[in-house]
């Protein structure tokens, strides 16, 4: 890394420029920097609308880069050891898109993850790529995903010889990290394409103690959201490819074909300063991260009934490494489900990032302080106090994600005609909707996939438990969408 280079902020400094420049604008936004603007929308957004400038050829291209956002990108890439970084204004979900459309032509088979987003599947209907699923395993204990391991991919390698690539999502929304490094070498040694789904590492190369970032483990490409774990505005993500990548020019194409015409300034603006602000700050902001997620989790493990665990997660095998910034609080000590803690502690003031079975999580960033985790203890012992605290855990259990069936591809899925059945009628049909929970966005039933009786019952149960389903064009799972009787396997 060039530390006096990433001292700089090129597409920064060119916006900030730009705006003190008094252009007067004859062209989009409408609101005309802010002018068009009422008194209480200026109120709102403030200096943003002097910045709401997209697609201007005095501050560059996202698409064909020359200036200020060819020199941040080239920083980015800088800082994380790419051999090339590009920026992304829909989230690692656009990213993730076109890593599937870079490498993956309709037909092709794709290894994924049992706990894929629901951003995958969108790639794969995008590019018409085939899902080849991998076994995840589950602790049993701790409720949560621990993702697939080596023997998992072997076992999807042999059965599936011509697969022409393979997906991670690493580290899982838990934080839990399988043994990248070394499945990655069996994926290279198999001629596989590999891709991460690093949505949740924008900050792993800041500590030692945090599983290695996907590109150090030698991923061919890798899609980090800089807004959820570094410190850029939300919807904002980078795609890094590794030095000596064969298709940037098509990986370039796929970002293009995935995200706006209009790109926010503001927003690449925000990629750039984070970008600027993890290379001086990041070692030290991540670190006071994992110290205060550290002394977070050793108060929560003092509080009767309340446990959390941290690195004894590598314990199982497969599990390679652990973020401990990512913190789960089990209430079933206190006899709580996921959902009630949530509310409880909504009650307190605290908002966190996801409920499962008895747990929360919280999620603990360069943004937090002493006082943010004060407030997150003081809530937890309130909501302590107010119940029985028990010798025995009473754990509501998570069901199994249910095993994929696919019969056919999501993108032929997708695009064929459907019928409604109740849920009752649903069952060994082709499903022609993804649903899932959000977060964590896993989908559980996908275009292409045989509606099975384990895939209705975790639905039904999530929805017993006060879950709301996303992506079902019936929230209440009456009914679901699927295709016509007859349709061909593929
Ligand atoms: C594992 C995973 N991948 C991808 C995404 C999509 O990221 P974004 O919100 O940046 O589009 C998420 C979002 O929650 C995620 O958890």
């Amino acid at each position: 890394m060039n530390k006096e280079r990433q001292l700089q902020t090129p597409f920064v400094d060119a916006l900030e420029a730009y705006c003190y420049e008094g252009m007067v604008a004859f062209h989009t936004p409408g609101h005309k920097l802010g002018c068009g603007a009422t008194a209480y929308q200026q109120g709102l957004f403030g200096y943003a609308l002097r910045r709401d400038l997209g697609l201007m050829y005095a501050l560059d291209d996202l698409f064909q880069p020359q200036g200020p956002l060819k020199e941040a990108m080239e920083l980015a890439a800088d800082l994380y050891g790419a051999g090339r970084t590009f920026f992304s204004i829909n989230g690692t979900t656009a990213c993730v898109e076109a890593m599937i459309l870079t490498v993956c032509r309709p037909g092709d088979e794709i290894i994924i993850p049992r706990e894929a987003h629901r951003c995958v599947m969108e790639g794969l209907i995008l590019s018409g790529a085939v899902p080849v699923y991998m076994r995840s395993h589950f602790a049993a204990k701790e409720q949560v995903t621990l993702g697939p391991d080596l023997a998992s991919l072997q076992a999807a390698i042999a059965a599936h010889p011509a697969a022409k690539a393979v997906l991670f999502t690493y580290p899982t929304y838990d934080g839990v990290a399988c043994e990248l490094e070394k499945m990655i070498s069996y994926s290279h040694a198999h001629g596989l394409y590999v891709l991460v789904d690093e949505a949740h590492g924008a900050h792993l190369p800041f500590h030692l103690d945090l599983p290695k970032e996907a590109l150090a483990c030698g991923a061919d490409m890798t899609a980090q959201s800089t807004h959820k774990l570094a410190g850029s505005i939300t919807q904002t993500s980078m795609l890094h490819c590794r030095r000596g990548f064969p298709d940037m020019e098509r990986a370039a194409s796929a970002m293009a074909l995935v995200q706006s015409t209009s790109p926010q300034y503001w927003l690449l603006a925000s990629l750039d300063s984070a970008r600027q602000q993890l290379a001086l700050e990041g070692t030290k902001r991540i670190g006071r991260a994992m110290a205060l997620a550290r002394q977070l989790r050793d108060e929560l493990n003092a509080i009767p009934g309340i446990y959390s665990f941290g690195r004894n997660i590598m314990k199982y095998n497969g599990v390679g490494g652990f973020d401990e910034t990512k913190v789960t609080i089990d209430f079933s000590g206190l006899d709580l489900t996921g959902r009630q803690a949530e509310v409880l502690l909504r009650r307190e003031k605290i908002e966190v990032e996801l409920t499962a079975a008895n747990h929360v999580l919280a999620l603990i960033t360069l943004g937090d302080t002493d006082a943010s985790i004060a407030a997150l203890l003081r809530a937890c012992r309130r909501v302590a106090a107010g119940q029985v605290v028990r010798c025995d855990r009473i754990v509501t259990n998570e069901l199994p994600l249910p095993d994929p069936q696919v019969v056919l591809s999501p993108r032929n899925a997708w695009n064929s005609s459907k019928e409604i059945v109740s849920i009752q009628h649903a069952l060994g049909r082709i499903a022609a909707e993804t649903i899932m929970f959000y977060p964590p966005g896993i989908p559980i039933m996908a275009p292409g996939e045989i509606v099975t009786a384990s895939c209705i019952a975790y639905l039904q149960n999530k929805v017993k438990a006060g879950y709301t389903p996303y992506g079902a064009a019936d929230s209440t799972l009456q009914t679901l969408q699927v295709l016509p009787r007859g349709t061909e396997y593929e």
